[in-house]
């Protein structure tokens, strides 16, 4: 695929810059801008990540800018087809996500509202915590349809049930097939009933209470990454689950991911951003698929469903 297009990465924090340099790599795009707010960092990194073209061998360019709070130096992100939201606090241990929802609504509104100004076509990808509620503040504030607007978490809890799954057996990622929906929170529904290995049912290989154990571990994978690091949470499988999102909407590659999406009936299940699979292209949702599930995976979902939506309810107010 020829080089082509814009992507911007807003917060120049380890996610957003890993992310930033991760789309850079893939060398589909012809510029990646990175912003923050901090005076020079986005700049800096940007130049940084320049100089590793030569060596790893891809030509895409990164433009950091510096923005100001009253939106200047948003220009840049103009004729952006994706913009990927990560500034906001991360955790602390100890804190759960729900700890961060007002200081991140008041840095996520001002964000929203420059993307919404500057880059007005594009398609939002949201990874601001408190996850399904940032992404649903983000869909108020640009007013952009609700298929432009997305929030990442299903791929990276996917991933870590994938990574659990293939140390518990010792085999190779590649050969383990897991899923996660619901929230990125406690009500997060790893699909126990569609997880593979090699085609296997995981419940074939492994105890009932061994899956209980890598669900929770799952359930608790960003919390356990927190109180390792002490000071900011996870950033590599979560760039990577980003990344991913992105080139799928830039490639409008049709790919079925683990998102966290509006729903508007899929399940039964109406009005909320809530952790679902949906097929990505160029419009961002094409659209919610609906993965079939037992009826106590279903019950999960709806519990997710409706500790979401109580929530969402409440960010128009923030
Ligand atoms: C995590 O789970 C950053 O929310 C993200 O690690």
């Amino acid at each position: 695929m020829a080089r082509s297009g814009k992507v911007t990465v807003v917060g120049a924090g380890f996610y957003g810059s890993t992310t930033a340099l991760r789309l850079a790599e893939y060398d589909i795009f012809e510029t990646v801008v990175l912003t923050d707010v901090v005076d020079g960092k986005a700049e800096g990194l940007a130049l940084d990540m320049n100089q590793s073209r030569w060596v790893e061998g891809f030509e895409t360019t990164i433009v950091g800018q510096t923005t100001g709070p009253s939106g200047e130096g948003y220009e840049v992100i103009a004729d952006s087809s994706i913009v990927v939201i990560t500034a906001g606090l991360p955790r602390k241990p100890g804190m759960s996500r729900m700890d961060l929802i007002e200081t991140n609504a008041a840095i996520m509104r001002q964000v929203a509202e420059n993307v919404a100004r500057y880059a007005p076509d594009c398609v939002v990808i949201n990874v601001a915590n408190p996850l399904d509620e940032m992404t649903a503040l983000a869909h108020i504030v640009t007013g952009f349809p609700h298929q432009r607007v997305l929030g990442q978490a299903g791929m990276l809890d996917t991933a870590r049930f994938t990574h659990f799954v293939a140390e518990e057996l010792g085999v190779p990622v590649g050969s383990v097939t897991t899923l996660t929906l619901g929230s990125h929170g406690d009500t997060m529904v790893p699909v126990a009933s569609v997880c593979s290995v090699d085609g296997k049912p995981l419940t074939d290989l492994v105890s009932a209470e061994k899956v209980d154990e890598l669900v929770e571990r799952t359930r608790n994978g960003g919390a356990e990454i927190v109180g390792l690091l002490k000071t900011g949470s996870a950033y590599y499988a979560p760039s990577a689950a980003a990344a991913r999102m992105a080139r799928a909407v830039h490639e409008d590659s049709g790919a079925v991911m683990p998102v966290c999406a509006w729903v508007d009936g899929e399940y039964g299940l109406s009005g909320a951003y809530l952790g679902v699979e949906a097929e990505l292209g160029k419009e961002g949702v094409r659209k919610v698929v609906e993965t079939p599930l037992t009826d106590s995976e279903k019950a999960l979902l709806v519990e997710a469903y409706e500790a979401v939506k109580a929530k969402q309810a409440d960010v128009k107010d923030l």
